[in-house]
């Protein structure tokens, strides 16, 4: 290594040092760089190992650990959510027991026009003004599984226009601190909505955003045509929490991680997304550990200090604090049972769409009803983005294998969550 501040060549030559065992300025400022940098590499060592040592104090055991290389789902791990109701998102899907199937070593959860794929078994009661789903619909809420015409405001029943699924380990599989990893490939295809996400299982602080959700993936299935867009080229990633039954004022904006890639959207190749949730921190990585998209210390101010909520809603109920009681207050609601849901949605008016996306077919201020009837009359300009015939299995969401953990005390046995 040179110096920088002597010519080695210039200066005056010391012949009376010929022979002399001395360190030469050259070798001095050598060495002292040298040990500079040892110096610098230990401190920098130690600064990482004890980083380590203080995040992770904590072991994973391994609770779920799916590749998917069957012919159909395990249903020791898995549940085939039914819903028709709009859920947290306000969205267009009827969630089915067959939008979903296992082949080549992967799961895929493949989209299609309720017109032309909806069975008999699909529901158990439907006329004019009502359809209601069979036994396999048992969500918390029986808003989930029925939908009702307003016959005052002469509506006729308008069904979810696009049939997919929703697949969780619900009452299977739940973690309470820990981690899980996907490798999946995004859906092809306008206005779909693949959704990754850690549900609470409970509901302990009430109706969602209440309990908490923590969105490990989401994205579109637009195709981006610029840098700049926000569509197939973007990872959205984040907690949502709020008061109880008012998704509106949810506050994902304030702790949420948005993450673009520039070349192989995220439909072009299988990525791997991660979530490692402890009492310290949440944080969301894609590909490696290192590579985070969103980190949320827990520890500071509680989530009903950084939401700024106010008094009361603008119809005038005053708004309560949910978590006052928990017992963990900085955490709260992201201290309980949550189970992982993988979902691939359509359409929405909870606000995930812009109302100033070009071709949009609805506003977010239509009701579902009148939403879902133009999302249908826009068919002819989204459809054909939606890939078919044998290139179909694009359209849908691939995952090829799902892990999760639950956290334990460092040298804790895994033995005794089995
Ligand atoms: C389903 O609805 C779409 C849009 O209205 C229409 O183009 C298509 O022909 C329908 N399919 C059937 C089988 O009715
Ligand atoms: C449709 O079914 C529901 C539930 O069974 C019933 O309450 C309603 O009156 C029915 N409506 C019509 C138009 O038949
Ligand atoms: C529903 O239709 C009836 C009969 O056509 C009409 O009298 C009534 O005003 C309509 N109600 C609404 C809310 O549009
Ligand atoms: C007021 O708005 C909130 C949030 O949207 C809702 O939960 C509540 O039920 C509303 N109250 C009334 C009286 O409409």
């Amino acid at each position: 290594m040179r110096s920088q501040l002597f010519d080695r060549d210039a200066g005056n030559y010391k012949p009376w040092m010929k022979g002399r065992k001395t360190i030469s300025r050259d070798k001095k400022s050598y060495f002292t760089t040298l040990f500079g940098i040892t110096v610098g590499f230990g401190l920098g060592a130690y600064v990482i190992i004890a980083a380590c040592l203080k995040v992770d104090h904590y072991d994973y055991c391994p609770v779920l650990d799916d590749d998917f290389t069957g012919d159909s789902l395990d249903m020791t791990k898995w549940k085939v959510e039914e819903r028709i109701g709009g859920g947290e998102s306000n969205d267009f899907t009827f969630f089915t027991g067959h939008n979903h199937y296992v082949a080549d070593g992967s799961l895929f959860i493949v989209p299609t026009l309720t017109n032309e794929t909806m069975i008999p078994e699909d529901y158990a009661v439907l006329n004019s003004t009502f359809m209601q789903l069979g036994s396999a619909c048992d969500s918390l809420h029986q808003s989930d599984c029925q939908i009702v015409a307003d016959t005052e405001m002469n509506q006729t029943l308008v069904i979810p226009p696009i049939q997919s699924a929703m697949i969780s380990t619900r009452n299977k599989v739940s973690i309470n601190y820990g981690r899980v990893t996907i490798r999946a490939r995004m859906p092809t295809g306008d206005w779909l909505w693949p959704q990754i996400s850690l549900v609470p299982l409970t509901e302990e602080y009430g109706r969602y955003p209440a309990s908490g959700l923590m969105t490990l993936f989401e994205s579109r299935g637009n195709k981006a045509q610029h840098r700049l867009d926000q569509l197939n080229n973007e990872a959205v990633t984040g907690l949502h929490w709020g008061p109880a039954d008012s998704p509106s004022f949810d506050r994902f904006y304030l702790t949420q991680g948005l993450y673009k890639v520039y070349r192989n959207f995220f439909n072009q190749r299988t990525y791997e997304f991660g979530l490692d949730w402890t009492p310290n921190s949440a944080t969301m990585w894609i590909n490696s550990r290192v590579r985070i998209m969103f980190r949320y210390g827990f520890g500071g101010r509680t989530f009903w200090d950084l939401g700024k909520f106010g008094y009361s809603y603008g119809n005038g109920t005053i708004i309560s604090n949910p978590w006052a009681g928990a017992e963990n207050q900085h955490i709260a609601p992201f201290d309980q049972e949550f189970y992982l849901r993988i979902a691939l949605l359509a359409g929405g008016t909870d606000g995930y769409w812009s109302d100033n996306l070009p071709n949009k077919p609805w506003r977010n201020s239509d009701d579902r009803p009148q939403a879902m009837s133009r999302f249908l009359e826009y068919l002819p300009i989204w459809w054909p983005t939606w890939p078919s015939g044998d290139k179909i299995r694009q359209r849908g969401l691939e995952i090829e294998s799902v892990k999760m953990y639950q956290m334990v005390p460092r040298g804790e046995s895994c033995a005794a969550l089995n």
